[in-house]
């Protein structure tokens, strides 16, 4: 029996510019939050930084050979900020613009959509210096950069995702103290993910005015959450965890505000007070957008009561994890994206991340084999097809990645690509999961076994 995708399902793969690109001071680049976080000992795992990564940056060619040989119909990637605007505001570097509009070329050029993100991660670290996220005039030089981008791509480039995880960008970033620039203040880890929305909510029209018949996203990082079992607390903790993950994001883009439980659990567990708010901010938000995208890679199993940072979770005996220690649950993604459409009508959906990281190892055959990322990949994309039977609008799917890259305070440990990158010679090899894409991509589906 076949899975067969409706006939305009896009397939597409993606990638982000701190992981891949390299080449961290190059042709006027500025500095980045990854740069800076990166160079300081004891902040990636193997000591290692994206100086130089997949160098895509100068192998941009043959990784658009690449993605053609793969059959892509679109690429998500992101731009870095700091190439454009080394300080973040003001100067613009037109070398760094000249890069992306080659890419965009070569791209159209091939007959594959560019789906460009404007912010993944890469802050310039002038930006940071003077206040980074929590402080609003972040929010004011994102415009900026938005408007330069889309004055220079907007007549090519038709679908902007305007922030990539803002969830991540703030709460690893600048509470946990995980991601660059590596604070540790829920305060003003919440001031972030507000000006990383109301950036998005300013965006949006410049975007349009620019880029007249583009159609203009976000992404974020979704995920399912569930009780470890029917007991009041648990269920409890669950309600608040969706509230911290989920919808502290998606009430306020469509419409709903700040959800008033996820307001109690960041004044209980950590005293935040929500004067960043001003007036009128929420209407930003709000401001309507053409689709939704969703990451999505795991469930939340939620136990009761909360304490520290996360309330704890657990997950069941029986399940699958992969190499990041992420369960496998892929009837979460059936479920995530129904409610989506059910719970806030988003009209157009795309998965804008899915994927796992294996211990893939090059094989004497020359290979990568590595039929559990196969096995990920058919599940989540059964699920996917699933949701659509459902009525959900999904209307396309982006692979992480399209290739192995630096995988943040994970630096090389962690392997997402369908193609394999010996980080020593840069050579690519496609994995098995590239080729089965592959075959998925031309046949427009899959055998539902096999
Ligand atoms: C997401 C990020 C992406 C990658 C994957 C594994 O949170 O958007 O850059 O790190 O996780």
């Amino acid at each position: 029996m076949m899975t067969v995708f409706p006939d305009n399902f896009l397939w597409g793969a993606a990638t982000s510019s701190y992981q891949i690109e390299g080449a961290w001071n190059e042709d006027g680049k500025g500095e980045s939050i990854w740069d800076r976080f990166s160079h300081t000992p004891g902040k990636i795992v193997d000591g290692s930084t994206g100086d130089v990564a997949c160098d895509h940056y100068h192998r941009w060619q043959e990784d658009l050979e690449l993605m053609q040989s793969l059959g892509l119909q679109a690429y998500r990637f992101s731009i870095a900020w700091p190439r454009i605007l080394p300080q973040g505001r003001g100067q613009v570097n037109q070398a760094g613009l000249d890069f992306y509009d080659r890419l965009v070329d070569g791209l159209l050029a091939r007959n594959i959509t560019p789906f460009v993100t404007l912010y993944h991660w890469d802050l310039p670290q002038a930006l940071e210096d003077a206040g980074g996220w929590p402080d609003r005039a972040t929010a004011e030089a994102f415009v900026q950069y938005a408007e330069v981008v889309s004055a220079r791509l907007g007549d090519r480039v038709k679908h902007w995702i305007t922030h990539n995880e803002p969830w991540v960008a703030a709460f690893l970033g600048y509470g946990m103290g995980i991601h660059a620039p590596g604070a540790r203040d829920f305060q003003q880890a919440a001031a972030a993910a507000h000006h990383l929305l109301l950036s998005h909510g300013w965006a949006v029209p410049v975007l349009r005015a620019n880029s007249p018949e583009a159609r203009v996203g976000i992404t974020l990082n979704l995920t399912d959450v569930v009780p470890a079992s029917p007991s009041p607390q648990d269920y409890h903790a669950a309600r608040e965890l969706d509230a911290f993950l989920n919808r502290w994001f998606l009430d306020p883009l469509y419409g709903r505000q700040y959800p008033a439980d996820g307001m109690a659990w960041f004044e209980r567990e950590h005293q935040v007070q929500p004067h960043f708010v001003k007036a009128g901010d929420l209407e930003t938000i709000a401001t309507p957008i053409d689709f939704l995208g969703v990451n999505f890679y795991t469930r939340h199993v939620a136990r009761g009561p909360a304490e520290g940072n996360l309330p704890p979770t657990i997950t069941t005996e029986r399940s699958e994890f992969t190499e990041m220690g992420w369960e496998v649950a892929p009837r979460s993604l059936f479920r995530l994206l129904n409610r989506l459409h059910f719970d806030y009508q988003v009209p157009s959906i795309y998965i804008t991340e899915n994927g796992a990281a294996f211990a893939d190892q090059l094989s004497a055959d020359g290979q990568v084999h590595d039929p559990r990322r196969v096995a990920y990949l058919r599940a989540h994309l059964q699920a996917a097809h699933d949701a659509i039977q459902c009525g959900v609008p999904l209307q396309g799917y982006f692979v992480w990645s399209l290739m192995d890259n630096f995988e943040w305070a994970f630096g090389y440990t962690k392997r997402f690509g369908i193609v394999y990158v010996d980080f020593e010679t840069q050579q690519r090899i496609v994995k098995d999961s590239g080729l089965w894409y592959r075959e998925v991509i031309s046949r427009n589906g899959f055998d539902a076994k096999g």
